[in-house]
């Protein structure tokens, strides 16, 4: 039997709980300039490019089915997404970031993601991945996911024009709906005992935790520039 919907309200509660928490308040009440989108931008190129090792890496592990979730989800991400025209992350963007320029939080934050990918059971390491795309899932959260809220956030204070320039805020919006999605089967099977369920809720918190950091670092560095 499974046990995931039975710990599944309590996983939505938490993404998005996330929103009420100091750093993610930070953040979103940083005052936008072009430099300091700048910035979040740089770190977001890291942010994918992090994201992708830790996909692969929990690949590695997990059972063929998760696998094959797995690599549907890359192939936006990696290979071409129809409504970015494009990969999320490519060479060029990782040519045109500059990894010095990383807040040492952001930088403690994707090592952490990559040991927990790395290190953790597959079951948990998908929960570390998953669990970004989650907070994003318009569908779960109350007034919107983290980039939808970006999102809004950049039109409002640097106004239509300039805010959908950033096609990778645009695209996140909608794209990481479907690529939470994709991992709900996964859990139903997977989450099939009280162990792994408690398993499943501690990567939760831990895995929100990290975002935390990131969020928090990525605001001060944001508020250090002009
Ligand atoms: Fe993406
Ligand atoms: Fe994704």
């Amino acid at each position: 039997m499974s046990h995931w919907p039975k710990i599944r309200p309590t996983i939505d509660e938490l993404v998005n709980r996330q929103f009420e928490t100091r750093e993610f308040k930070k953040l979103f009440a940083v005052p936008l300039t072009g430099r300091r989108v700048e910035v979040y931008q740089n770190h977001m190129i890291f942010y994918a490019n992090n994201r992708r090792d830790c996909w692969s890496f929990v690949a590695g592990k997990a059972p063929l089915d998760v696998k094959r979730a797995i690599w549907e989800h890359e192939k936006d991400e990696l290979i071409h997404d129809d409504r970015m025209g494009r990969a999320h992350v490519t060479e060029d963007d990782l040519r045109a970031g500059d990894e010095s320029l990383l807040a040492p939080g952001a930088k403690a934050a994707y090592y952490a993601w990559l040991y927990c990918a790395r290190e953790k059971p597959w079951l948990e390491g998908l929960v570390y991945s998953h669990i970004l795309e989650r907070r994003n899932n318009n569908a779960i959260i109350k007034g919107g996911g983290l980039v939808e809220r970006w999102k809004r956030k950049q039109r409002a204070e640097l106004g239509a024009k300039e805010a959908e320039k950033d096609f990778q805020t645009e695209v996140h919006a909608v794209a990481d709906e479907d690529h939470s999605d994709i991992f709900e089967p996964i859990f139903t099977r997977y989450v099939d005992s009280e162990t792994t369920a408690q398993a499943v809720l501690t990567a939760t918190r831990d895995g929100l935790l990290i975002d935390r950091a990131l969020r928090g670092a990525l605001a001060d560095a944001m508020l250090e520039v002009e």
